[in-house]
């Protein structure tokens, strides 16, 4: 029986992707994924810095690929499922016993599909590989809010990561067991609920400038105009740069560049 309504499921699906691949001339290629949660629930990022829940679902055949270190089948989708972090009275986001943000309303809904020639309208400079990226409403319509060519050029970055963000968390690479030692004499940066703390640094030239993660993600700090930057950082790695030329440096994250409290300075002496 459970099969049987699967099977139902499944081709429905399957219609649904045929005519939308139909109705849908421009501006994306992508049919929504209305069964994408018969896939695997992944990850779930709490987004501490916009009181938002992501909730990240593929196949199988992806998760054993990132398991493996390789590139993700062509086929695969990926969706992340962005809801509103439940509020309480005071505007606050509410806490589950274990520290999480609860998911309230579904906000928005993007998706990146990787099949051959995928991306192949993009130009060279924003193109992901094979990937074709997509953003619905709630309820299934292509959404307009996020112009694809920012999708892209936030991704593009990640190509060793197959363009994938999450792609440690897939790959169920979470915690580094052991990190690098920070250097003797370092000045310290500590990312914590995806926030720098401190946020602006003063060091002699040629010190080390280290960032522990002890968030959940993973980030990569890039300074800015000196081709630093540190390795993938999983929750417990440290990463360190050396910046030997004095001046004024600002740093960010490669992973969520946009994101203010994970930008910082470095001041050179
Ligand atoms: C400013 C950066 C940025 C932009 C713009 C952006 N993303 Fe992402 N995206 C991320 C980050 C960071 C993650 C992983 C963590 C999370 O969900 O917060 C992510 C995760 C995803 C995932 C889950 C798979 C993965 O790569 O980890 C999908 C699917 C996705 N984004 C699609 C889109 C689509 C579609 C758009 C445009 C409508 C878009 N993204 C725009 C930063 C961005």
């Amino acid at each position: 029986m459970k099969l049987l309504r699967r099977t139902v499921i499944l081709m429905t699906g399957l219609v649904a992707t045929l005519t939308a691949h139909h109705a849908a001339a421009a501006p994306t290629p992508v049919a929504f994924p209305a069964n994408f949660r018969s896939g695997v629930l992944y990850n779930v990022v709490d987004r501490d810095d916009r009181a938002e829940v992501h909730e990240q679902y593929t196949s199988h055949e992806a998760i054993e690929a990132a398991r493996a270190g390789k590139p993700l089948p062509m086929g695969t989708d990926i969706v992340s499922a962005n809801y509103r972090a439940r509020l309480n009275a005071q505007g606050d986001p509410v806490r589950d016993p274990k520290g999480n943000l609860v998911a309230g309303e579904l906000d928005r809904i993007t998706v990146m599909e990787k099949h051959p020639g995928g991306g192949a309208s993009y130009p060279e400079a924003l193109r992901n590989g094979d990937w074709d990226f997509a953003l619905f409403t709630p309820d299934g319509r292509v959404s307009t809010q996020v112009p694809i060519s920012e999708c892209l050029a936030c991704h593009k970055p990640h190509q060793q990561l197959d363009y994938v963000k999450t792609y440690f968390a897939m790959a169920g690479k979470r915690v580094e067991s052991h990190p690098a030692p920070v250097p003797a004499g370092a000045v310290v940066t500590t990312v914590m609920r995806f926030a720098v703390n401190p946020a602006r640094l003063t060091v002699q030239a040629g010190t080390p400038v280290t960032w522990i993660n002890a968030d959940e993600p993973a980030h990569q700090f890039l300074v800015e105009g000196a081709s630093a930057k540190t390795d993938y950082l999983l929750k417990g790695q440290t990463g360190t740069v050396r910046l030997r030329e004095p001046g004024t440096y600002r740093y960010h994250d490669t992973f969520y560049p946009a994101v203010e409290a994970l930008q910082g300075v470095i001041e050179v002496r």
